[in-house]
């Protein structure tokens, strides 16, 4: 993509996390699908939380695309999201008495649906974990992981199957193979009654979502893609086991809608000004003291799915460097640089080191990153307020400066900067 600034941004752009997920894309998303024909999601499911605030209301959302406040864009749900319909259908709800029209919808029938009984095996398996004194995961408790485990497993219910005649049978009988299994005690026609008032209301928004997508692109519209968490939850590259069970990073796509990485024009990579952190697993730059608790609560850093409070972190330039370089990433989104204003020092961190030693980012490796210390960079921060500041060059110094680094150090440009949380608080590059 040519250097214009994503405002006017034509072709086919993606979107992901170059953290610990909560990095602000749903914000992003909804400023962004102005321009775009087709918003598609891939990956995670009711455990990722997606917050639009635009002239409708606030909304949290979990498996919706962020696009559909747009009624024009095509909203996709991929086949490799979990599909929580009890959390589906609540945001479809909300959405609807906003005076949102959900009609642009459209959910693949290749997805796995998160059934009750996968929420219970999250939450037992956690609890064993704990009992045991192994490492606890931090779950979202949503069911997301069993549900990708079933789906790797071949067995577990799809999205289209809620379409299929016979679908009481293999609901009949994939719930006592989880009571045989599980000994989860559960009854199957309470189930039944349940799911089948969902399916009348979700079938309409079943379908193929690849070969829409494959129409779009050949059409010469504009695609969005839009991802849910962050590279370093990423099932094979980040820190596991302290993860999720999908892939936030870029392959994500091809294994949602079959469509190559390298036919995206651009990969913007989104994080906080700072990092934020929320379940179990390391985080070598977090903030403790007096500086968390004005970031934890300036930031109003709880979880959009779970309520639990964020931990909160310096931007780490070395894992963001390292998610850039492995996605290969053409530029940054940097939200809620408002929330830093007022602290007198900012830190980045900008190496490692071991024992002393200076070290090197080894991959995917929890243990390397539960041991290494920080090298920081401080930073003299700004006092003034930034939230109506619509040009860069309009920033306080020391915030450029801040932002000049980020780019040097990634290598990348910074394209588009938060300044606070409504739709148009932002700052195009
Ligand atoms: P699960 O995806 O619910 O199994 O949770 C696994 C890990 O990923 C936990 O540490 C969660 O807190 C984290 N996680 C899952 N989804 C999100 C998200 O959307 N934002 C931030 N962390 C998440």
């Amino acid at each position: 993509m040519s250097k214009e600034t994503l405002k006017n941004w034509q072709g086919t752009i993606a979107v992901m996390g170059v953290d610990w997920g909560d990095s602000g894309k749903g914000r992003l998303i909804d400023d962004l699908a102005s321009n775009a024909h087709v918003v598609a999601r891939w990956g995670g499911g009711s455990n990722t939380g997606h917050t639009v605030e635009n002239s409708l209301g606030k909304f949290a959302l979990h498996i919706m695309p962020s696009g559909i406040f747009n009624k024009d864009v095509i909203c996709l749900v991929g086949r490799n999201v979990a599909v929580d319909l009890e959390s589906l259908l609540l945001e479809i709800e909300n959405l609807q008495s906003a005076g949102v029209t959900v009609d642009n919808l459209l959910i693949d029938e290749q997805a796995s649906l998160t059934m009750p009984w996968h929420r219970m095996r999250d939450g037992l398996r956690e609890s064993l974990r704990e009992n045991n004194h192994s490492d606890k995961i931090g779950t979202t408790g949503r069911g997301v992981g069993p549900t990708y485990a079933d789906r790797t497993e071949r067995v577990g219910l799809l999205v289209g199957d809620l379409l299929s005649s016979d679908f009481k049978e293999k609901l009949k009988e994939e719930v006592e193979i989880q009571n045989q299994f599980y000994r989860l005690g559960l009854d199957y026609q309470e189930i039944h009654r349940k799911y089948a008032k969902y399916a009348r209301k979700i079938k309409r928004f079943i379908g193929n979502t690849t070969q829409v997508l494959k129409k779009a692109k050949e059409n010469g519209q504009n695609i969005l893609f839009e991802g849910a968490q962050g590279y370093f939850l990423d099932i094979d590259a980040g820190t596991y086991p302290f993860v999720t069970s999908s892939n936030p990073g870029i392959v994500g796509i091809w294994r949602c809608f079959d469509f190559h990485p390298s036919e995206i024009n651009e990969v913007i990579g989104i994080t906080k000004a700072y990092m934020t952190r929320v379940g179990e697993g390391p985080m070598p730059t977090k903030i403790n003291g007096e500086e968390r608790k004005f970031i934890v609560e300036k930031g109003k850093e709880r979880g959009t799915t779970t309520g639990r409070e964020r931990t909160p972190g310096w931007l780490d330039l070395v894992l963001i460097k390292a998610a850039v370089d492995a996605n290969k990433i053409n530029s940054l989104a940097i939200t809620k640089l408002d929330v830093l204003s007022g602290l007198k020092i900012i830190k980045v961190c900008t190496g490692y080191r071991l024992q002393g030693n200076p070290a090197d980012y080894l991959a995917h490796d929890a243990r390397f990153l539960s041991q290494a210390e920080p090298v920081y960079e401080d930073f003299e921060g700004w006092q003034e307020d930034i939230s109506s500041v619509r040009r860069f060059d309009d920033l306080p110094k020391n915030a450029k400066r801040f932002i000049k680094r980020v780019e040097e150090y990634v290598g990348i440009p910074v394209k588009f900067i938060s300044v606070g949380p409504k739709r148009g608080e932002v700052i195009y590059i």
